[in-house]
Formats: C-alpha cells, structure tokens, sequence
C-alpha cells in the first residue's frame, strides 16, 4: 500500500489515503488524531472493517455513546442505524446538524461506516465551523462575545405530535425511545468554544439542536441565531462527500454539521454510526 497522504478539501476536512484502519501504526494513528482535530472531518476510502473493526476504530479516540433514539444493530448496540428503506419518504439527519449537541458534554464526534447505498443520491454534506468562526463579521462577534446558546433534544426527538421526528416516517421504528428525551435537561454552552484539540476556535450553535440564547428574549435569540447559521453555512465553508463502498468519514461534533441529502426516494441506504463521548471542558 502507497504511504499515508492527507489531502486537505477545499471548504472543510481533508482525504485520508494509504491507510487501514483495521491495522493503525501507532504513528498512522497520531496522524489521524492530528488530522481529526485540524480539519474537523475526515475521510477515507476503500475500506473493508467489520462491526468489529468499526467499533475498535472508534474506541481509539475514546467512549462509545450508545444512542438514546437510534434503532441499534441487532447484534451490535454501539453501532446506531442511520437507514432510509425503498418505501421510507424521510430520511435520518436530513438538515444542517451536529450529534448530541445537547448533552451535558458535547459528542467528540461520530465515525459513519457506508453499508448498502444508492444507486445515485445520498451525499453528505459537512461544513466547518472554525471557518465559519474565523469568518464571521466583527458585528457577529460582538454580539456572541460570552454569549451561551440552549441546546435541546425535545423538539427533534420528544414523543409530541409536533416533534420533528413524530411526523416523519422515520419516527415509525427507524428512530423511537422518545421517553428519553424526560431525562434530559436542555444544556447552555458557549457559542464559541475553544476546541479541546486543536485550541482554535469554532462556532458551536446548529440549526437542529440549538434553539434559544441564554439571557435573550425568544425573537431576539432566533433573530441572532438564524444570522449565525445563515453565515456558517455558506458554501465557502462547506464540502460535499460522496460515499462509495468502502468509504468511512469521521467528524468531529464540536467543529463541523452536517446533513444528509435525502435525494435517493425509492432506494435504499444503510449506513452504520458509532459516536465517541466528548470531554468536559
Ligand atoms: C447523520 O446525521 O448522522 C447521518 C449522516 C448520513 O447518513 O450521511
């Protein structure tokens, strides 16, 4: 096999090639972690791992978290189930989003693993959010400097007629235990953090999770937030991943969203996620 190379994108994360990741060096490994923290999102292609190797893959970089609402792998809890069947119409994570923002702790990140795709459609895209930091208006900054943002899990996974995932067909077995949603309080963090890894700094606010400003009246908070997401997703910042057999991405929840395209109807597509556990800042 050719030696490791990184290939940086344009917009966010870079192409990891010459490695497998079902036999790390321990230098192959440090280089990995580097390239984790600096890009936010990286991906790799050609890859032949198990469920077990994806979960030994995944337990290098820390904890499993073992989802509260995803169906789990029948013989494998740690492995969520991001699928979208022939006859399903909505699909999983379908908006700009990052994992677990609402936990008390945010995700390190998740590791995706594409198992049965499309004949066409069902790209990923992943934006960055040290750019989107670095880029945002001096006015921007201003108005977030010390700021916290309320995250929350009801609105999307609660067992309410209105949550988003009660009127989506994926909320009919796909993903469920809305129960769980009761034991989670909604969390305020700051709206910019300085990532554990790299010590740059990003953006940490997403259209899915992210619903209020603490110590802001409701419109105000929106009229801010909705400024910042229309800002972090420009296209400037953001790369679009096309998955074949074999292909693995890994991002990072603290400096990256993503959204998966739902342009696939009438097909099937499979893929299987481990999230790793952040670290208390
Ligand atoms: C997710 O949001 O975790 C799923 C991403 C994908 O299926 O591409």
């Amino acid at each position: 096999m050719p030696a490791m190379d990184i290939r940086p994108l344009e917009g966010v994360g870079a192409e990891i090639t010459g490695v497998d990741l079902k036999a790390l060096s321990r230098a192959e490994e440090t280089a990995i972690r580097d390239a984790f923290a600096e890009q936010g999102v990286i991906f790799f292609r050609d890859q032949s791992l198990s469920e077990e190797d994806h979960i030994a893959f995944a337990q290098r970089f820390g904890q499993i978290n073992v989802n509260r609402f995803f169906a789990a792998h029948p013989d494998y809890p740690q492995i969520a189930m991001v699928a979208k069947d022939v006859g399903d119409t909505d699909n999983i994570g379908g908006g700009w989003h990052t994992d677990h923002s609402y936990d008390e702790i945010p995700a390190l990140g998740s590791v995706l693993v594409a198992r049965e795709l499309p004949k066409t459609g069902g790209d990923t895209r992943f934006a960055s959010m040290y750019r989107a930091y670095e880029t945002l208006p001096d006015e921007l900054k201003r108005a977030v400097e010390g700021k916290r943002a309320i995250h929350s899990a009801r609105h999307i996974f609660g067992g309410q007629d209105d949550s988003y995932y009660s009127q989506s067909d994926a909320g009919r077995g796909r993903i469920g235990n809305a129960d769980a949603v009761e034991t989670l309080s909604d969390v305020a963090h700051p709206l910019i953090i300085t990532h554990p890894l790299s010590g740059k700094k990003a953006l940490f606010v997403n259209p899915a999770f992210t619903i209020g400003i603490d110590g802001m009246d409701e419109a105000g908070g929106k009229a801010l937030l909705q400024k910042l997401f229309a800002h972090a997703m420009r296209e400037e910042h953001t790369c679009r991943f096309k998955w074949e057999p074999g292909s693995v991405a890994f991002w990072d929840n603290r400096s990256t969203w993503h959204w998966a395209l739902n342009d696939y109807q009438g097909q099937r597509r499979v893929m299987h996620r481990i999230t790793i556990e952040g670290v208390s800042r």
